[in-house]
């Protein structure tokens, strides 16, 4: 049987490692994380999720202060629709994550930025302008455009100097979805350089509905690849979403994958940006005590452990210093179920929200557990300690684990 090492990914005459770390906001796909993929030879990626909040706790810049300050006035306030986000700020913060990234990336494979088209951030489009065009003058290798793909994003940076050089993807969860990017951008003359196909079994936010369980994703996979077969395109397609194993990897490049995205086995690493504690959490999980669920003030199911701290906690929305789920007209869905429990709280009782969170200040705090679904195997990927706890790994062996593993082994660390 092969292994994922018989394959490459082919851009152009450049050959990678056919792993992709995917993308995990706010700051959980790191950018160490995303250079170790690089320096093995494949590709990682950097969140653009909550920029400015991460370059604060990174380089001690001090943009949400700053921002808070600037709309303080407006706290006690449930109509947010002052609250925007300065361009300029934006784009600096933007150039400081990524140009630093890209200033330390060593060895032949490459970082790209998930680009979350679903922060709409009180003006969608020119926030993601401005996102997408700081990351290509600060030299990313590429960006992937995802959750709530916003099909006009490839004409928002059609002038731009690098527009034809940099390495675009686009996320898609059905044959559908692409076909309607392709169709939109289609006037741009410029294809993707590759697709994600993510399935249901994916973490973070989900392209399904609460129906996701009866999706599969290499169905979707072989559906989407007849297609572009039959439509004559030849666009890399890489599936995501519970390729567990390097076998289950390799089985997918057998089939005609370009490569494949995974994300859940590196959150138990030591370069991932989730606290050791909550890598604690993942570990331990059982299938029970993960969850799909509608909390996410986006709209889009999504997938994380049960025993999260934001589920339920009702905190006052933080959008005066955060305000990333803002949408055109400065509103989000936690404030209307906040305002709406605030409403008919009984006197001196602690306000709390079930059907939506807080989804800006959790992911930041890292108190959303989000997860994919075979994270209750992870504990089978480590050793646990004398003292309880699991063992966290490296990038470099879990990346190799995938390159190099035979038959649905999974190498443990050593004793
Ligand atoms: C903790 C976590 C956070 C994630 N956050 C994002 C994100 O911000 N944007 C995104 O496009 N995908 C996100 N994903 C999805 C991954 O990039 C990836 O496509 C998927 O999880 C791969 O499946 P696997 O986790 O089973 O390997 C996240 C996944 C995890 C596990």
């Amino acid at each position: 049987m092969k292994r994922v090492d018989d394959f490459r990914l082919m851009f152009g005459k450049q050959e990678f490692v056919p792993i992709m770390i995917g993308g995990m906001g706010v700051d959980i796909s790191t950018a160490e994380l995303s250079l170790e993929a690089a320096r093995l030879g494949g590709i990682g990626h950097i969140s653009d999720a909550m920029v400015p909040t991460v370059t604060d706790r990174r380089f001690k810049t001090k943009y949400v202060k700053n921002k808070l300050q600037q709309y303080k006035f407006n706290v006690e306030n449930s109509d947010k629709s002052v609250v925007q986000f300065d361009l300029g700020l934006l784009a600096e913060a933007t150039a400081l994550h990524v140009g630093r990234t890209m200033e330390a990336k060593r060895g032949p494979g490459m970082v790209f930025i998930n680009c979350m088209e679903k922060l709409t951030m009180n003006a969608p489009r020119e926030t993601l302008k401005v996102r997408l065009t700081a990351a290509l003058d600060a030299g990313i290798d590429g960006i992937t455009l995802a959750a709530g793909l916003h099909l006009g994003s490839f004409a928002l940076i059609e002038d731009h100097p690098r527009f034809r050089d940099a390495r675009l993807g686009i996320i898609v969860s059905s044959l559908r979805a692409l076909q309607l990017f392709l169709k939109k951008s289609a006037r741009t003359n410029r294809l993707p350089d590759y697709v994600v196909v993510e399935g249901p079994l994916a973490g973070g936010h989900l392209g399904f509905g609460m129906d996701w369980s009866q999706y599969d994703l290499a169905t979707i996979v072989a559906e989407i690849r007849a297609w572009l077969q039959a439509e004559q395109l030849d666009i890399p397609l890489i599936p995501a979403g519970g390729i567990f194993t390097g076998s289950d990897a390799a089985a997918f490049l057998e089939a005609g994958a370009a490569a494949v995205q995974v994300a859940t086995r590196f959150t138990v690493t030591k370069e991932c940006g989730l606290p050791e504690d909550v890598q604690q959490e993942y570990l331990r999980a059982s299938e029970d005590d993960i969850e799909v669920n509608l909390i996410s003030p986006t709209g889009y199911p999504m997938r994380m452990l049960k025993g999260s701290p934001a589920i339920g906690n009702g905190i006052r929305p933080n959008c005066e210093a955060y305000g990333y789920l803002l949408d055109a007209k400065g509103s989000c869905q936690y404030i209307d179920a906040y305002n709406r429990e605030m409403a008919q709280l009984p006197e001196g009782m602690k306000v709390k929200v079930w059907d939506k969170t807080c989804l800006c200040t959790h992911m930041r705090n890292f108190d959303l557990w989000t997860c994919g679904h075979y994270t209750h195997r992870l504990k089978d990927t480590t050793r646990k300690d004398e003292d309880g706890r699991y063992r966290i790994l490296s990038a470099e062996h879990v990346f190799h684990d995938y390159q190099f593993s035979t038959e649905h082994r999974i190498a443990l660390p050593e004793a």
